[in-house]
């Protein structure tokens, strides 16, 4: 059996991962080593029912050195820190990671197996030995679109994000519903009232989100009773860097690097728990019929599923709440824009702590251990 660590197992996406690889029945097919950085010598975890001993230090190099697989969620500076320094000492095993830090790094390729197969695969015939889970919102994107991709009929993607707060963080998902929760006890007892004025209720609210009590510490600013405009830091070119990822990982993800196609539009924070949803408008290279279209974008992967445009079926398919801790990929509100028959509108959503980040690395796991 394969020497697999595991590293920042207990976070969120590590959490989501160790959730999904016992029900895959992933710890059967390997030895797992689990590290922590604060507490050697404690027990480990006893994930899929193997005894694994105690937990090692997940910065002794010399530890990690013995391993034939790492799979790290602990986050982009403890992969800045120790990964370096694993390749120095002439680790030659292979890194499968959650953090960006690695991802547009000659040597690494970004892990989407439905969409990248052989990308994969022609990386490991190569001899690469690092491969980087993508953004959330691109590898959920890409899952929707897949088949579009696929047959080269996309001149141009503008993606059009509502993105959970999960993918901000756990604490920021817990500001959340304390956001939540704060502006229903603000206005209980005028709520409680059916004579009260809604437009009174209506200006507490206000007041209050705008309020110094209103707990924004995380977010910086409300996400309950409004919605952010920016996620990640700002780039020169007017971009969030958020919004930068979209066309350089699509592309890097597709290997089209080369002839990119344009991926651009605005990521928006909204108050869903873990879904990020994608309003998104695709200019095709030709003109096809809408029910074609629907074929080609559900024979892609076994996770997509095209909801027909219709009122009732969108409201009930296509949403956070219904798509929430599944591996679905429903796509929806397929339409021709008035701009002309090539522009066609979708509408996409997906955990994003699933597809989004943990399902890629434990599938690039197994793609190793085949
Ligand atoms: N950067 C994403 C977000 C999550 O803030 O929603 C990680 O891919």
């Amino acid at each position: 059996l394969q020497k697999v660590g595991l590293v920042g197992w207990r976070g969120m996406v590590g959490s989501v991962l160790m959730q999904r690889m016992q029900e895959e029945g992933d710890f059967d097919l390997i030895q797992p080593v689990f590290f922590t950085t604060s507490q050697k010598g404690q027990a480990a975890p006893q994930f899929g029912g193997k005894d694994c001993g105690l937990l090692e230090d997940a910065f002794d190099i010399d530890t990690l050195k013995a391993l034939d697989v790492i799979i790290t969620c602990q986050g982009g500076d403890y992969t800045k820190e120790v990964y370096p320094k694993l390749r120095a000492a002439g680790w030659d095993g292979y890194w499968i990671d959650a953090a960006s830090s690695l991802r547009m790094a000659d040597d690494a390729i970004i892990v989407l197996d439905p969409v990248n197969l052989n990308v994969i695969e022609n990386g490991i015939k190569t001899g690469i030995k690092t491969y980087v889970g993508g953004n959330c919102t691109v590898s959920l994107m890409l899952l929707a679109l897949g088949g579009l991709f696929e047959k080269g009929l996309v001149e141009w993607v503008a993606p059009q994000t509502y993105q959970a707060a999960s993918g901000a963080g756990a604490q920021n998902m817990r500001e959340l519903i304390s956001q939540m929760g704060a502006i229903h006890a603000n206005v209980k007892d005028k709520l409680d009232n059916p004579a009260s004025a809604i437009l009174e209720i209506d200006q507490q609210v206000a007041e209050f989100i705008r309020s110094d009590e209103y707990p924004k510490a995380q977010f910086g600013a409300p996400l309950a009773g409004s919605l952010i405009p920016y996620i990640d830091s700002q780039l020169e070119s007017g971009q969030s860097r958020e919004e930068w990822k979209a066309q350089v990982e699509a592309n890097k993800i597709m290997g089209t690097s080369a002839a990119p196609v344009p991926v651009d539009g605005l990521c928006v924070r909204v108050g869903a728990m873990r879904c990020h949803s994608q309003a998104i408008t695709i200019k095709l290279k030709q003109d096809l019929p809408v029910a074609e279209i629907e074929q080609i974008l559900a024979a892609h992967n076994e996770w997509v599923k095209v909801i027909p445009n219709e009122r009732e079926a969108s409201m009930q398919e296509l949403t956070p709440a219904k798509v929430t801790g599944t591996l679905s990929i429903p796509v929806g509100r397929i339409r021709k824009l008035t701009m002309g028959p090539e522009y066609i509108s979708a509408f996409t959503v997906g955990d994003q702590l699933l597809w989004g980040a943990a399902e890629p690395l434990r599938r690039m796991l197994r793609i190793l251990l085949k």
